[in-house]
Parts: structure tokens; C-alpha cells; sequence
């Protein structure tokens, strides 16, 4: 993405001071072209590369602005996730008007006492074709925008998220599925870590959530003084963001 592509272009220089980002990464599982070994089943490189093709994402944006520098780096990212024979899908939950308020036929579902409600069956069947999720999203109040926890709460329900086993036992049941989330964030990075606002983002999130369903992280990126670095920053940490991004190996 080069300085004009840039949505926001209208952004303030904050004295040249350099955007700071950063990138943590908790991988759970050996890399790609590592898994099988322990079954006595090294992939080849041949095997890995298919495998690689085949990887479907679901990107989901949640920002009112089709101009933000939050869908560019969505729409940058489905893009780069798109090639080489993979295929990936982007969601915009605002104009899609995902509706995010969890109503009493979610808690009749959540009880096990109603169906699952039919835009949820929908989304379900979109992550169940998905191997990589990828949450784009502004930072709102140091978490996710309500339209996204929404999805969250109605979407990642226990019968198809987790179940409890009769003696109560925990089952994970996204284990197949490999997450990146993609944080825009107006703070910088100072003050997330002075703060711990970055840990408790990431804590809530990466493990309150996607840990939770049994998911894997592939990488969690904060994109930090998002309304005030300069705009050849941003393209440059988008740039950085989306290579990483596609550049990972995914959960197969
Ligand atoms: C309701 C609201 C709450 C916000 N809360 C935070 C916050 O807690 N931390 C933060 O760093 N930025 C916060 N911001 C700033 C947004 O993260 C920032 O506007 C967004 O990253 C800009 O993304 P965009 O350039 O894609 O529009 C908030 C913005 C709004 C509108």
C-alpha cells in the first residue's frame, strides 16, 4: 500500500515520531512443515505447499468507515490472502448490519433450550469453511468495537464453539481453526504498555476467547497512533502487517 492508497490521508504528523508497533506471536502448534512428524508423518515440502493452497480465511472488518485505515488493511489483507491459489472471504459486519445484540432466542440457544437463531447458522457455516479467521477492528475503549463482540457473543456459542461433557469437562471445538488478530489503535505504544493495556487486550481476546474454543493464535499486530502518525508510517506498518500476515503458515 503506498501513501495515497491510504485511506485517511487527512492525518496529523505527530513530529515525525516513529510508529512503533508490535507483534507478538503464540504459536501453539509446530509449524506446518514440522506437523505429522510425531505421527511418524513428515510432510514433505510438496504436501506442505498444496496444503498452504488450499487455506480458505474469513476476514472480518468492524469499523462504520469504508474510507478507514481499519477496512484498507482489511481489504489489503483478503487480498493478499487470495493468492497463489487460496481464497479468502471479507466480511464487513456494518454493512452487512450483522445485528450484535445477543437477544433472549441467543440465551434460549445458549440453554439448549431453543434453535440456533438463522443469521448465526449463517456466520457458523462461514467460519466452518474457514481454516485462518482474521479480525480487523479499531480499538474501542482498549477492547473490540461492540459490533464485534456482538458477532462474538452470538456466533461463538457453546454446541458449536465448546461443549461441556457430562461430567462438566471442557471441550474445546475450533481447534482446527488458526486466528490473526489486526488491532487499529488511536494510543500509542507507550501508553498500551505503561498501561497494560496491550496484555489485557491480548489476554481477553487470544486466550478469553479464541484459547477458550481450543483455537490457535497466529499472530496478534497492533497498529498503534493510528489518527496521528504520518501517513508513509501507517502505509508502511500496513505493508509490514499484510506481508506477515500472509506470509505465516496457517493451522492445517
Ligand atoms: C468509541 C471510541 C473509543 C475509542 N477508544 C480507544 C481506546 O480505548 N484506545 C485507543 O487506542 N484508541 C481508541 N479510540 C481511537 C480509535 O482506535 C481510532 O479512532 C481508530 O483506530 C481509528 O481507526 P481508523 O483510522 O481506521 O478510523 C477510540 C475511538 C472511538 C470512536
Amino acid at each position: 500500500m503506498t501513501a495515497r492508497q491510504l485511506p485517511h490521508a487527512r492525518r496529523r504528523s505527530k513530529g515525525g515520531r516513529r510508529v512503533l508497533s508490535s507483534c507478538g506471536r503464540r504459536v501453539r502448534r509446530r509449524p506446518a512443515c514440522d506437523r505429522g512428524a510425531a505421527s511418524g508423518k513428515a510432510l514433505s515440502i510438496h504436501t506442505f505447499l498444496l496444503r498452504r493452497r488450499q487455506v480458505h480465511s474469513l476476514v472480518v472488518v468492524a469499523h462504520p468507515d469504508v474510507a478507514s485505515l481499519t477496512h484498507g488493511l482489511a481489504r489489503e489483507v483478503t487480498a493478499a490472502l487470495s493468492d497463489d491459489g487460496r481464497s479468502a472471504e471479507l466480511v464487513d459486519l456494518t454493512a452487512e448490519a450483522f445485528d450484535p445484540r445477543f437477544t433472549a432466542a441467543d440465551l434460549l440457544h445458549y440453554r439448549d433450550e431453543g434453535p440456533t437463531p438463522l443469521d448465526v447458522v449463517g456466520e457458523q457455516a462461514r467460519l466452518d469453511r474457514a481454516q485462518q479467521l482474521v479480525l480487523v477492528f479499531p480499538v474501542y475503549w482498549w477492547s473490540m468495537p461492540a459490533l464485534l463482540k456482538g458477532w462474538i457473543d452470538r456466533v461463538f456459542i457453546n454446541g458449536w464453539a465448546f461443549e461441556y461433557a457430562p461430567a462438566g469437562r471442557l471441550l474445546p471445538k475450533l481447534d482446527q481453526l488458526s486466528v490473526h488478530l489486526l488491532a487499529v489503535a488511536g494510543g500509542d505504544v507507550d501508553g498500551y504498555e505503561r498501561h497494560g493495556y496491550s496484555n489485557a487486550l491480548r489476554t481477553q481476546i487470544e486466550h478469553g476467547i479464541f484459547g477458550f474454543c481450543g483455537a490457535s493464535i497466529a499472530s496478534t499486530r497492533i497498529v498503534y497512533d493510528s489518527e496521528t502518525a504520518p501517513v508513509e508510517a501507517l502505509a508502511a506498518e500496513v505493508d509490514f502487517t499484510v506481508k506477515q500476515i500472509s506470509t505465516l503458515p496457517a493451522a492445517l
